[in-house]
């Protein structure tokens, strides 16, 4: 998977270019290591900071931007379908009214899912797994999250059968992760497909993360991913020490990004694309 090199390169560089013979390249021990961490800018819901969450303006804009992924939630439709949408309602981000699972897919594709961000989005449309799946296959990682899967029971299995269908069963560079809240949903998901990476959603708990919890998670999953505000170097140091790794949630501001790059988080899940890099984009 294309990874980009973290914000201190340029400055790394040039201390290399002025640096007296002898002299270690790096002023510490600090800059050698961001200089060589590499992190995934992943797009939630797509780049959603600039387009319709969720739908293929956002996973396109995404693309546009150089993110590594793009993040997207599941959700089934009444007839069984496979839906790219993050409320249980469609409520929120459609012209629509109403429960996804008790809307048919051609009662959802009718919706619009566009102008609610703006007029030039009018048309877009709530996006089947299969269509991004087909569309997006080998030009990005893709992050699917099942979204409230106790609604939509055997929906870990048709997931499945929709990446094994395109062979996706055994993505090489993590270029596909399935991960949710509903840890049971994981654990079936992993038991189903073994080789597709896992991960499990935390939301913040001032309790924190324990020894306890990350044993149990090393079983079935590849990656833990908190809220940011959970996040520190310790819980980062205490995943990797558990052999995972964390791709923390949800960057709307510049400042959270440079701490979640402070911190050596793996990737970043982020509405904007831009706050994260720091090479530029064309
Ligand atoms: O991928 C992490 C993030 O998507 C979790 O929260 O509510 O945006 O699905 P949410
Ligand atoms: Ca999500």
């Amino acid at each position: 998977m294309k990874q980009f090199v973290s914000a201190l390169s340029a400055g790394a560089l040039a201390l290399l270019l002025f640096v007296a013979p002898g002299e270690s390249v790096f002023a510490s021990e600090d800059i050698a290591t961001k200089e060589q961490k590499q992190v995934l800018n992943i797009a939630h819901r797509g780049a959603s900071g600039y387009a319709p969450e969720n739908t293929m303006a956002a996973f396109e804009k995404a693309v546009d931007m150089k993110a590594d992924m793009f993040e997207l939630d599941v959700q089934m439709s009444k007839d069984g379908e496979l839906v790219v949408i993050h409320d249980t309602t469609v409520d929120r981000t459609t012209d629509g009214t109403g429960s996804v699972k008790n809307l048919t897919l051609e009662e959802l594709k009718s919706l619009d899912a566009g102008s609610w961000f703006g007029e030039t989005f009018a048309g877009e449309t709530i996006p089947t797994l299969g269509e991004v799946l087909d569309e997006y296959r080998g030009k990005t990682g893709i992050l699917i999250e099942l979204k409230s899967p106790s609604l939509y029971p055997g929906i870990e299995q048709k997931v499945a059968d929709e990446l094994k269908a395109r062979k996706l069963d055994k993505p090489e560079n993590e270029k596909i992760i399935v991960q949710s809240f509903d840890h049971e949903s994981v654990r079936k998901f992993h038991d189903i497909l073994p080789e597709v990476p896992a991960g499990v959603l935390l939301g913040y708990n001032p309790d924190g993360i324990s020894d306890e919890q990350l044993e149990r998670f090393q079983k079935y999953a590849d990656y833990v991913n908190p809220s940011k505000s959970m996040i520190d170097a310790s819980l980062v140091e205490r995943i990797h020490d558990f052999d995972m790794k964390t791709h923390p949630w949800t960057v709307r501001d510049r400042e959270s990004a440079n701490f979640l790059l402070e911190v050596g988080a793996d990737g970043i899940i982020t509405d904007y694309p831009d706050y994260v890099y720091s090479h530029p984009q064309n």
